[in-house]
């Protein structure tokens, strides 16, 4: 089945938003996966964020990143990377959609107060990151045949 990483950033942490962050993905009907409260270290976000170390707002990203702890997250269904994205909503959140994450709770892109995969390779890869594979738990989902035809 397919995974993407969640994270709630620092500002979600420090405002009180991991609750409404993990009620959305709950309610739409995904599978919780792993789940952990964690302080990420530099050496961490320089590899999660690997594609952008030579951007200019890096340094920013970076100071933002390890102002606090992050919340992450692992969930898991049917197109759940794509899906995922939409209920963030777009990166600035000055674009983002009411109804979204971002469109509801937040303003700038320097603190848009969420993470999410945008490949199902990169979903792969930052859960491998993030997560130890005994912090990944199978269990059984018994709303499923409720949720997929
Ligand atoms: P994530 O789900 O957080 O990965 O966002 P994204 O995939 O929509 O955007 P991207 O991976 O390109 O950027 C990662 C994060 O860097 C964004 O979520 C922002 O927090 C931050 N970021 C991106 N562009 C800018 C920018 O122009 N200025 C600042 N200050 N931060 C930026
Ligand atoms: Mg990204």
């Amino acid at each position: 089945d397919e995974r993407t990483y969640i994270m709630v950033k620092p500002d979600g942490v420090q405002r009180g938003l991991v609750g409404q962050i993990i009620g959305r993905f709950e309610q739409r009907g995904y599978q919780l996966k792993g789940l952990k409260l964690m302080q990420p270290t530099e050496a961490l976000l320089r590899q999660h964020y690997n594609e952008l170390v030579t951007k200019a707002f890096f340094p920013r990203l970076l100071e933002y990143m390890l102002s606090g702890p992050v919340c992450a997250m692992v969930w898991e269904g049917k197109g759940v990377v794509a899906t995922g994205r939409m209920m963030l909503g777009a990166t600035n959140p000055q674009a983002s959609a009411p109804g979204t994450i971002r469109g509801d709770y937040c303003i700038d892109v320097g603190k848009n107060i969420c993470h999410g995969s945008d490949s199902v390779e990169n979903a792969e890869r930052e859960i491998g990151l993030w997560f130890s594979a005994d912090e990944l738990l199978s269990w059984t989902p018994h709303s499923r045949p409720w949720l997929y035809e």
